[in-house]
């Protein structure tokens, strides 16, 4: 039997691929961005429909599985229960409604890591509660794609609710560690900068995150390139300076980036360059021949917004593997049943 899916802020296509993967049918599609509808109806096929807010739930088609990347937003409640009707007005709300008409069996939510500390923790404690309300076992880890087989350091929140018992994270196959070199282009036009642009560090610093730190560019380089609108954001996001090693893994790809301005260091050839667009979309495990949008600054924003493929795809088996979705007594309760009998 095939298992069937629900892919909401789609975006690009990140969660389907790997739901894909792993053997599940794709039967509904939501993403509001133009730009992401064309990359996605392109490698895809389907059109998503466009704004989550105009559908009613009962117009979609049943499925099984419910996944979603939704954006973070505050929530101001009123009422004391913060169930999911405290919600309304948040992208959220529109969510917990589909799954209050659809009951799945699983839904899987993903968001940036900070969604735990977003307004002092409220806002984590309110999605977890109203997802109880409605029925489910709910269960939440931090994973890193790193763990995954990709050589980034990409550290994402995943909710998993589920109708049968809990989804275990412990469960989930993890991969031996890989380092950015083994992704790396062979042949292109390579954009390597000069010497007088950057500082190597005496000793390289390798981090816990697996990151080796080996230098960074000089100031009055990235200085010029800081973009109006983001300011409010870390300097790292102004302007990336900082330079790290092949032979560790890469930093987090931010959604924010659209001029790809990060910087590589090649010991053997002792240059420094910028990792390519295709070197991008590998990190998040998207395949060679996945159509990428037409503008390099679009390209760069939609992958830094999309999900690790090898992280979903891992998720997406061991739902499987877990039996979340199917229908039969589980082995558990036969076993309890026995227990009971030989009590007898
Ligand atoms: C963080 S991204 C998720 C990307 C996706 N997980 C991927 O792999 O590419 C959130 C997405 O939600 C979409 N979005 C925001 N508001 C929406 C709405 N009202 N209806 C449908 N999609 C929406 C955005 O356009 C954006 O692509």
């Amino acid at each position: 039997m095939q298992y069937k899916f629900i892919d909401l802020f789609a975006g690009i296509g990140g969660f389907r691929k790997g739901f894909e993967d792993a053997g599940f049918k794709c039967v509904f599609t939501s993403e509001i961005n133009p730009q992401c509808q064309q990359v996605y109806e392109t490698n895809f096929g389907d059109k998503p429909f466009g704004d989550i807010t105009k559908i009613n739930p009962t117009d979609i088609p049943n499925f099984d599985i419910l996944l979603g990347g939704f954006p973070c937003q505050p929530f101001s409640i009123s009422g004391k229960k913060m169930g999911f009707e405290d919600t309304r007005g948040t992208l959220f709300f529109d969510i917990c409604q589909i799954i209050d008409t659809k009951q799945p069996n699983v839904v899987v939510l993903e968001n940036v890591k900070h969604l735990i500390h977003h307004d002092k923790g409220r806002t984590f404690k309110v999605i977890l509660k109203a997802l109880m309300d409605l029925g489910y076992n709910v269960t939440h880890k931090i994973l890193n794609a790193k763990d995954f087989g990709l050589p980034q350091n990409r550290e994402r929140i995943f909710i998993i609710a589920t109708k049968k018992h809990y989804f275990d994270f412990a469960k989930l196959k993890k991969k031996k560690k890989v380092i950015l070199r083994d992704f790396l282009d062979t042949e292109g036009n390579f954009e390597f900068i000069d010497k007088s642009e950057y500082t190597l560090i005496d000793t390289p610093k390798n981090q816990e995150s697996g990151l080796i730190f080996v230098g960074y560019r000089n100031k009055n380089i990235w200085q010029k390139g800081v973009r109006e609108n983001t300011e409010h954001l870390s300097r790292v996001h102004r302007q990336p300076n900082r330079i790290y090693s092949i032979d560790g893994t890469h930093p987090t790809i931010p959604s924010q980036e659209t001029a790809g301005r990060f910087f590589i260091y090649i010991p053997e050839l002792d240059t420094v360059r910028k990792l390519t667009i295709n070197e991008c979309y590998k990190i998040m495990g998207f395949q060679p021949n996945f159509i990428k949008h037409s503008n390099i600054g679009e390209q760069y924003k939609q992958i830094g917004n999309s999900v690790a493929i090898p992280v979903i795809r891992a998720i997406a088996e061991s739902i499987n593997e877990q039996k979340l979705l199917i229908d039969e007594p589980q082995r558990q309760v036969v076993g309890d049943l026995q227990a009971l009998l030989f009590a007898y």
